[in-house]
Parts: structure tokens; C-alpha cells; sequence
């Protein structure tokens, strides 16, 4: 095994796993935790955000994309079609489809939406009075909807991703 399949491997692996298991916890426990802390909750989706977690979680995925692509490049000896339709190929390339597709949700829904509660709340702590915080906080509710079931998406398919990739070389 060349240096280059090692360490593609293990930023592969190791990323891999803490972005799929990084949002399948916020899914599953974090977001439910914070909704039942209410105004609480928000000082903690605060302190993640200014630890840059809504830049950190992209390039995480980005890596894992990338390293898996050119994995997949490698052992299907540069994307060839018969590989491509083994079953092994077949759960390496649907887990990486379900990931893309995790990926753009991420990306597309769940960052700006959750970017823009975090601005929405910062401008409310700032209100001078409490009609005017209300008013703006109005589309907060149905932001954390979105965000939420954006969230519950995004964690199943990165599980499913997780478990074609663990299983495609027995198959
Ligand atoms: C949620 C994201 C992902 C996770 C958690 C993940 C996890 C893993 C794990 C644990 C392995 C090792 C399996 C084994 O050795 O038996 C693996 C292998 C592999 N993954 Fe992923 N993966 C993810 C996304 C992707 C994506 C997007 C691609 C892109 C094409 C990809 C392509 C591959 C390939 C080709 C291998 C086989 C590498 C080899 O045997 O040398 N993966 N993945």
C-alpha cells in the first residue's frame, strides 16, 4: 500500500466519520436539547457558531469528498464502468451519492439558515424594546423547523452513506 492511499484513508476515514457523526448528534440530541432550553438554547448555538463550526463542518465534508473521490478513482481503476457496476462499486457509489447529496443540503439549507437565526437573535438581544425583539424574532420558529428536518435529512443519508461504506468490500 503506497504513503498516498494511507493518509487519503485516513483523512477518508477520520473525517468522514466525525462529519457523519457530528450530524446525526446534532440531529438526534443537540437540537432537541436546545428547543427545551429555549432563550438558553440560543447562547449555546451562539458559542458553537463563534467556535466557527458553520465553517469548520464544509471543509470537513469537502475533504472526506474529496479524498473519497479520488479513492474511488484509485480502486475502480480510473472510474471504470464494469467496476463501477460490481456490487462492492455499487455501495461505494451510491454511499458517495448519498453523501453528495448530504453535502449540498448542508451546504444549501441547513449553514444559511442556521446563519441567519444566529443574526436574527444577535439583532434581537440588541433591541431596545421588547415589541421590536418580538418582531423580529417572528420568522425564528419556523427558521429552526427548517433547519431541524434540513438536519434529520442530512443525518440519515450520512448514516447510510456510513454503513454502504463499511460493508461495500464484503459485499
Ligand atoms: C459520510 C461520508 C463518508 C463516510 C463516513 C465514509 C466512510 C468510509 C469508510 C469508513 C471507509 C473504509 C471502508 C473499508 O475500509 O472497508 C470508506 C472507504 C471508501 N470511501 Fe467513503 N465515506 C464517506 C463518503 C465518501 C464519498 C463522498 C466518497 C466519494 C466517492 C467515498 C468513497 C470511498 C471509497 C472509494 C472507499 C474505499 C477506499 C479503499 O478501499 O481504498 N466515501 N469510506
Amino acid at each position: 500500500m503506497s504513503i498516498e492511499i494511507v493518509i487519503a484513508r485516513l483523512l477518508h476515514v477520520v473525517l468522514g466519520v466525525f462529519w457523519a457523526g457530528t450530524m446525526i448528534f446534532t440531529a438526534l440530541f443537540l437540537v432537541p436539547a436546545m428547543a427545551e432550553a429555549g432563550p438558553d438554547g440560543a447562547k449555546v448555538m451562539a458559542g458553537i457558531q463563534r467556535r466557527r463550526f458553520m465553517d469548520v463542518m464544509p471543509v470537513v465534508a469537502l475533504v472526506t469528498i474529496v479524498s473519497g473521490l479520488w479513492l474511488f478513482w484509485r480502486i475502480s481503476g480510473g472510474f471504470d464502468p464494469a467496476w463501477s457496476r460490481s456490487r462492492m462499486g455499487m455501495a461505494y457509489g451510491i454511499g458517495a451519492v448519498l453523501a453528495f447529496v448530504a453535502f449540498g443540503i448542508g451546504v444549501g439549507i441547513m449553514r444559511p439558515t442556521m446563519m441567519r437565526i444566529g443574526s436574527i437573535v444577535g439583532q434581537a438581544a440588541q433591541a431596545t424594546d421588547s415589541a421590536q425583539r418580538d418582531t423580529l424574532m417572528a420568522p425564528v420558529p419556523a427558521l429552526r423547523r427548517r433547519s431541524a428536518s434540513a438536519g434529520r435529512a442530512v443525518a440519515l443519508l450520512l448514516a447510510l452513506a456510513t454503513a454502504l461504506m463499511g460493508i461495500a468490500r464484503y459485499l
